[in-house]
């Protein structure tokens, strides 16, 4: 089925994140060690950053490496980190080209520094375009997110910056490493695994849940035009009822 002609395009998510598992598996089930199942992992983010630009979406999330990824092996770490250099600075002109502006989340100073570089360099690089943004969550946990927001609501309340009253939804919104980026409407899972895995907890409060058997490297635009025809389907209520939400 061709889910892209069916799609209404005025209720496109306006941010949709993705957990991309199963590198792993799919290299094994080839045969593969695990970093050919990355390498291949990032043919698929090219395309899927096309399908989003193509569909109108405007903010991708994707999951790219936890604070508990630093407990891989230490040469799957590096190879990681090697992909990420090498497909940034390869990538940037083709993001400028497709107006994709760079925008990351989590601890970018725990990374190497010439990746912590490269990232910087690409976000500088494409901060006006005014297409799709695509984050990408490195180093990253929703738990230590929100440890470090806080750690900064604290001290700007030790310092009088903020009152106790005004901590609402919106001032710790504003204090997360997405601050300036909408909730996703939809995230998506391959691999076939349930699970959050410590990904954008707070901000995943309403989104509807996607789950795929497909492995990250197997996962298409057209995988993706699928996941959207699926939420375009489903009634998102937010607390209310269903006749409620009809009137
Ligand atoms: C999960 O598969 C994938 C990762 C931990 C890394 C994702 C990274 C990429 C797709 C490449 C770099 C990305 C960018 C944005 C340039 P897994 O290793 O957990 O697979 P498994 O569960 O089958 O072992």
């Amino acid at each position: 089925m061709d889910f892209k002609s069916q799609l209404n395009i005025n209720e496109v998510p306006n941010h949709i994140a993705i957990i991309m598992d199963g590198n792993g598996r799919w290299a094994k089930s080839h045969n593969k060690p695990r970093v050919f199942g990355h390498k291949k992992g990032v043919v698929s983010v090219r395309n899927v950053v096309e399908g989003a630009g193509e569909i109108g979406v405007k903010y991708l999330t994707l999951y790219a490496f936890s604070t508990e990824n630093w407990n891989r092996p230490k040469v799957e770490v590096a190879a990681l980190m090697q992909l990420l250099v090498a497909t940034i600075s390869n990538e940037v002109s083709s993001l400028n080209k497709n107006n994709v502006r760079l925008l990351t989340i989590g601890d970018l100073k725990s990374l190497p520094g010439n990746c912590e570089r490269e990232l910087e360099k690409a976000k500088e690089k494409t901060k006006n375009n005014t297409g799709l943004s695509l984050v990408l969550a490195l180093s990253y946990s929703s738990k230590s997110e929100i440890v470090r927001a806080v750690k900064k609501i604290a001290n700007d309340v030790v310092k009088n910056e903020v009152k106790i009253d005004a901590i609402n939804d919106n001032l710790i919104n504003d204090y997360l490493d997405t601050a300036n980026v909408p909730s996703p409407e939809l995230l998506i899972r391959t691999s076939g695994e349930y699970r959050l895995s410590n990904f954008l907890l707070w901000q995943i409060a309403y989104s509807e849940l996607y789950f795929t058997n497909k492995y990250w490297p197997d996962f298409t635009k057209e995988d993706l035009f699928e996941a959207v025809f699926d939420y375009q389907n489903r009634e998102r209520r937010f607390g209310l009822t269903s006749e409620q939400i009809k009137n």
